[in-house]
C-alpha cells in the first residue's frame, strides 16, 4: 500500500511532462509559422521593388484578362489610314514595269506584248473585267497576279488597263 502513492506521483509527473512536452512542441510550430508570417510580411511590405513587382505582375494579369478585340473611336486615326491606304495604290504603268514587263515587253511564252495591237486585239475583245480576272487567276505561263502577290485586284485591274491603252 506504501508503493501505490509514490507509483501515482511518478504516474502524474510522467503525464505533466508528457503534456509540457507537448504543448511546447505546439508552441514551437505556432512560433515558426508566426515568424514565417511575420517574416514574409516584413519582406513583402517595406520594399518598393517587390511593390513595383506586385504592380507589374497586375497589369501583367490585366493585359491577360482583357478583352480580345478593343473597340477604336479614334476617328482622326481610321481616317488617316484610309487616306494613306488610298495614296499607297501604285498607277498601272508602276506596276507594269516593276512586275509585268520582264514577259510583256518580250512576249515570251505567248504572253501578249505591250504596245502589239495584234497581241491584243483578240484578248481586248474579252473585255477589261475578264482579262483582269484571268491576270488575277494566272493563264497558261502567266502567273496568278503576274508574280505581283501584294497587288490588289483593282492595281491589277489598273494594270491590265494600262496595257490595253498601249495598243492605242
Ligand atoms: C512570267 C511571265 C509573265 C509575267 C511576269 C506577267 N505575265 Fe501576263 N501573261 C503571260 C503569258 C505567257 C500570257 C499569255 C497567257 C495565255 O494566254 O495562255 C499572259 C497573259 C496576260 C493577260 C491576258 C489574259 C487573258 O485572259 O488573255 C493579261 C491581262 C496579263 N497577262 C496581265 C499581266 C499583268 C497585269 C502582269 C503584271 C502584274 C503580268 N501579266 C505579268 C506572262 C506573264
Amino acid at each position: 500500500m506504501y508503493n501505490i502513492p509514490e507509483f501515482n506521483l511518478i504516474n502524474k509527473e510522467d503525464v505533466m511532462s508528457q503534456g509540457s512536452k507537448v504543448s511546447s512542441k505546439f508552441m514551437i510550430v505556432i512560433w515558426v509559422i508566426a515568424m514565417l508570417f511575420i517574416g514574409l510580411k516584413a519582406l513583402n511590405a517595406p520594399s518598393n521593388e517587390s511593390a513595383h513587382e506586385d504592380t507589374m505582375i497586375d497589369s501583367a494579369a490585366l493585359e491577360r484578362i482583357k478583352p480580345i478585340g478593343e473597340v477604336r473611336i479614334d476617328n482622326s486615326v481610321s481616317v488617316a489610314s484610309s487616306i494613306s491606304l488610298e495614296q499607297s495604290e501604285r498607277s498601272g504603268k508602276e506596276i507594269y514595269t516593276a512586275k509585268c514587263q520582264s514577259c510583256h515587253t518580250s512576249g515570251v511564252m505567248g504572253a501578249p506584248k505591250y504596245a502589239s495591237l495584234e497581241d491584243w486585239a483578240p484578248r481586248i475583245d474579252l473585255g477589261i473585267d475578264n482579262l483582269t480576272k484571268s491576270a488575277i487567276a494566272g493563264k497558261g505561263g502567266m502567273p496568278a497576279r503576274g508574280t505581283c502577290i501584294d497587288c490588289s485586284d483593282n492595281e491589277i485591274k489598273l494594270t491590265v488597263q494600262y496595257m490595253i491603252d498601249s495598243t492605242k
